[in-house]
Parts: C-alpha cells; sequence; structure tokens
C-alpha cells in the first residue's frame, strides 16, 4: 500500500526535475502538495484501508519532506536564471540606477593636481599621522607657539620616539616640506603634497577635518616672482581667464619672508560685493623657505633657495565662480541633496 505514496512521490519528483519555470513548478505545487492535492488524497484513502498507520504516516510525511525540499531547491534555481523566468518584456524600459559621481572636493583634488602637473609638479602624499619634528619643530615652531597647543591639534597617545618626539594629526601639508627634502635629496624639488589636516575648529570656515594643498618648489636662484608667478598661474587656471591675486605679508615660523595670499572675488570680478572683503578672498599662506628648514632636510642654504605656499581646498573650492558658499561644513554632512549638486 505504501507503494501508492512512493509512486506518487516519483512521478512528482520527475515532474519538478523537468519544470523550466517558477509557474510551472507552481502548479506541481498545487497538484501534489496543497491541501486536496495528490497527496492528501491518496493518504486520506490509504489510510481507512491500511492496518499499520504508523507506518503509513512515516512515509507520507517522508514522501511530503522530499517533495517539499526539492521544489525549493528548483525554486531557488530557476529564480536565479532569468531566462528560464515565463515573462520578460523587452519592450520595457530599464531600472533607472542612480549613478554616483565624484565628492566635490575629490573632484577639486583632481583638478588641482592637474593644474600643477602642467608646469612640472609631482604630486606626493606624507603621513596625516606624524611626528612633532615634521610637523613642528623642523618648521621653526618655537615650544609654546599657539599652534602646539591641545586646543588646536589632536595629539596622538603613544610613546614619544626619542628623535622625533610626540605624534599628532597633522595641522597642515607643511609636514611635507621637510619629508620631501629627505625624499629627493638633491634639488630641484617641485613637490605638490595634499592631504587631509586636523585641527580642533568649528565654524562657517573651518571644520575638524579639512583638506591642504602644498607647494614647495627649491632650486638654485629660485626668488619671490617665481611664487608670485605661480600663484598667478594657479589664480588664472582655477578661477578663469580675469581672476588675479596678490600677497600680503604675514608671519609663519617656517618662511622668511611669508605671505597671506588672496585671490579676486568671483562674484564681482574684484570689485567688491556683499560676498566678499573689498574684492578679495584669503586662501592661505605663502612664503621663501626659511634657512633653518632648508637645514633641517639637509640643503644648503647658501646654495639653493626656495619658495612654499599652503591653501585651503574647501576654501578654494568655495571661492570658483557661481557657487557663493559661504559655509564648508555641508561637505561633510553626508546630505545627498547638496552633494548632488556639484
Ligand atoms: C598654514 O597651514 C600654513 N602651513 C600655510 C603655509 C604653507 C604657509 C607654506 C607658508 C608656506 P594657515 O593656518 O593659515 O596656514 O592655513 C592655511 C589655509 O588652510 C587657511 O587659509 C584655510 O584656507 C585652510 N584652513 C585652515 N584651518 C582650516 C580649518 N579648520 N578648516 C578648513 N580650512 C582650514
Amino acid at each position: 500500500m505504501d507503494q501508492n505514496l512512493t509512486n506518487l512521490k516519483n512521478e512528482a519528483l520527475a515532474m519538478i526535475m523537468e519544470a523550466e519555470t517558477t509557474d510551472e513548478l507552481e502548479q506541481i505545487r498545487v497538484r501534489y502538495l496543497s491541501k486536496k492535492g495528490k497527496l492528501n488524497n491518496v493518504f486520506a484513502e490509504l489510510m481507512e484501508t491500511v492496518e499499520d498507520k504508523k507506518q503509513l504516516g512515516q512515509v507520507f510525511n517522508q514522501a511530503k519532506q522530499t517533495l517539499e525540499d526539492t521544489l525549493e531547491d528548483k525554486l531557488g534555481k530557476l529564480s536565479a536564471r532569468p531566462d528560464r523566468q515565463e515573462w520578460f518584456d523587452v519592450t520595457q524600459p530599464g531600472l533607472d540606477i542612480p549613478l554616483g559621481h565624484l565628492h566635490p572636493i575629490s573632484q577639486a583634488i583632481e583638478e588641482i593636481t592637474q593644474i600643477f602637473k602642467g608646469i612640472g609638479f609631482t604630486r606626493v602624499r606624507y603621513p596625516e599621522v606624524d611626528w612633532d619634528w615634521y610637523v613642528f619643530e623642523a618648521l621653526n615652531f618655537i615650544k609654546g607657539h599657539p599652534a602646539r597647543d591641545d586646543w588646536e591639534t589632536y595629539w596622538i597617545d603613544y610613546p614619544p620616539s626619542p628623535k622625533y618626539g610626540e605624534m599628532v594629526l597633522s595641522t597642515h601639508t607643511s609636514n611635507g616640506q621637510v619629508r620631501e627634502m629627505e625624499r629627493v635629496k638633491k634639488p630641484p624639488i617641485r613637490m605638490l603634497n595634499i592631504a587631509k589636516c586636523y585641527r580642533r575648529q568649528q565654524d562657517v570656515t573651518h571644520v575638524n577635518m579639512f583638506h591642504q594643498f602644498e607647494g614647495l618648489v627649491i632650486d638654485k636662484g629660485i626668488n619671490i616672482q617665481n611664487l608670485k608667478g605661480t600663484i598667478d598661474y594657479f589664480a588664472k587656471n582655477y578661477y578663469g581667464p580675469k581672476a588675479k591675486s596678490r600677497i600680503r605679508p604675514y608671519n609663519f615660523p617656517f618662511t622668511e619672508p611669508s605671505f597671506e595670499v588672496d585671490f579676486t572675488c568671483t562674484n564681482c570680478d574684484g570689485k567688491g560685493c556683499k560676498f566678499c572683503k573689498a574684492g578679495w578672498h584669503e586662501v592661505g599662506g605663502a612664503g621663501m623657505v626659511h634657512p633653518d628648514v632648508l637645514k633641517a632636510g639637509n640643503i644648503d642654504s647658501k646654495e639653493y633657495t626656495g619658495f612654499a605656499f599652503g591653501w585651503g581646498i574647501e576654501r578654494t573650492y568655495t571661492l570658483k565662480p557661481g557657487l557663493k558658499l559661504d559655509d564648508i561644513r555641508p561637505f561633510y554632512d553626508n546630505q545627498l541633496k547638496f552633494l548632488e549638486q556639484f
């Protein structure tokens, strides 16, 4: 009598094996496994007649389980093969898959790199977690300088090096200056160092993590005119042919003389508007490399001179024509609505 159930099971198994669509599988399931399906019907009929009902129950349960498992397995295989789905309308419009794009600051980094590559600069990267020596000491920062203060700088809880001092999240890309001198050993040097920088600051023009790009040029006979020419070249290539730059006296411990660098406002072409300070925007610092810094990098300051500049990427980017962004914080808020505009 159990043979009837076994035959039914084999019949259903063969059909499952041969099924080519998920719809066919569903029909098989209804025919054999549903409440009023063949398996239940035959089982009910047999229960009326057989004596060993326990054994019949076991055969029934095993047959049912085997069919369910095989059906499930085949369903998985067919679903993974869209060519076996019964219905596929090739005229239906495709799904609109959202395409991402580079973050605006990554776009800016790419553009800045290309501009400086055009005049022979080499892009390098140096550690963002660096020793006090490269970030401050070799750059002439005196011991009590405010930039070393806990309020500005993130110090790393790590055993200090006897040679290089404590570890710090670099506050600027100038940490690359002495590292580049050590790498190249003998000028000429034309370095473009782009990296993340970290300071304990947060307001409309300051964030804890931001980016700077640092230029360093060292060779025989390098002077302020070369610096000013490079700044102008950048201004015209990044902001357009009408853009101008100016340098103002300032003080950095690692350059002498030192300057602050301004670019004309692209909103009013330098005439003055409510978005700028009388036509100008400050973007960062620059200067002639201090002889002490050349010495720290093992370069003879009697033979070689150099200039350096370091500007904020977020800052320079917000001054692009048409942007009129007066807050850099949204760059890092992960708001797609904001980022999708760039
Ligand atoms: C410096 O960091 C010097 N290392 C620049 C330099 C390099 C001078 C080479 C001379 C020679 P300063 O602290 O002014 O300088 O920062 C430069 C620029 O980085 C600022 O003008 C601003 O554009 C950007 N910046 C500084 N701090 C932040 C911050 N918290 N968030 C966003 N941008 C910042």
